[in-house]
């Protein structure tokens, strides 16, 4: 695991700080296994292949459980789904460019993919800023590694629910989210965690299938307008505001 995300990250549960240590079994067996500390109340949380796993209490509730079984299933063939789904509609290319246009990421920005799933979305944003991933999925986050190197993209992954984003406080300069939305179960919860690790001023945007609504309702009063575009022949809606600075 890289040792520079841990000065943003922080507990699910406590909001407390991290610390990167080896376990102690595998300690005994010389074999060096990194756990992440909640240095409040000491739980440990693991790193696998380099991922951590910041799950608030031990498992997903509700539907996500379901949500997370389906995901871990299609992981492999996530990416090949929608270059096809996309080709018979204009291009996945296009589409995503599209969404993502009205961020405005600069140099060196922290940029924070809410359900990142496989990494569709990072090949089309600037190369210069450094980009990070927070899935339910572990296949999702493997599969999203791999794009990553692939496109040679600064980025860093972990294993966490929207709802208890494992990051600290005003840390990231843009956040987005675009195709889970519908799948949280608790949206009230995941939009307010999108904004409080945001950054003052910085852009939030959630995109999603319309079908499923557009949550303005719950965008607190005191960001910005709310911008809503749709683009009709996905059937999507994407919502932009900032945070209050
Ligand atoms: C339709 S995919 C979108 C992936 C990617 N953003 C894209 O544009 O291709 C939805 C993703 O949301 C993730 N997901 C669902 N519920 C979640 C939750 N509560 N917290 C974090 N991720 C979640 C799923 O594991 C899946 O990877």
């Amino acid at each position: 695991m890289e040792k520079d995300i841990l000065s943003i990250l922080c507990s699910p549960e406590t909001g407390e700080e991290l610390q990167l240590v080896l376990d102690e079994v595998s300690r005994g067996r010389g074999r060096g296994r990194e756990v992440l500390v909640d240095s409040g109340t000491g739980r440990t949380f693991p790193v696998q292949k380099g991922i951590p796993l910041l799950l608030k209490g031990d498992e997903i509730n509700g539907d996500g459980k379901k949500t997370r079984a389906f995901y871990n299933l299609i992981a492999p063939f996530y990416n090949i789904l929608h270059e096809i789904q996309g080709s018979q509609r204009g291009g996945e290319k296009k589409l995503r460019e599209r969404i993502l246009s009205p961020l405005e990421i600069g140099e060196g920005d922290k940029v924070l993919e809410v359900s990142v799933g496989t990494g569709s979305n990072l090949p089309y944003l600037p190369r210069n800023a450094d980009y990070y991933g927070v899935d339910i999925s572990f296949p999702m986050l493997r599969q999203c590694a791999r794009v990553l190197k692939k496109y040679g993209i600064s980025g860093d992954l972990v294993l966490g629910a929207a709802e208890y984003l494992p990051f600290k406080d005003n840390v990231f300069n843009c956040v987005f989210n675009v195709g889970g939305f519908r799948l949280f179960n608790d949206k009230p919860r995941a939009i307010r965690e999108m904004i409080r690790v945001a950054k003052p001023g910085a852009k939030i945007l959630i995109a999603d299938q319309k079908k499923s609504g557009i949550p303005l309702d719950l965008v607190p009063r005191e960001t910005s307008p709310v911008n809503v575009t749709e683009i009709d022949e996905w059937e999507l809606y994407c919502m932009v505001f900032r945070k209050k600075c």
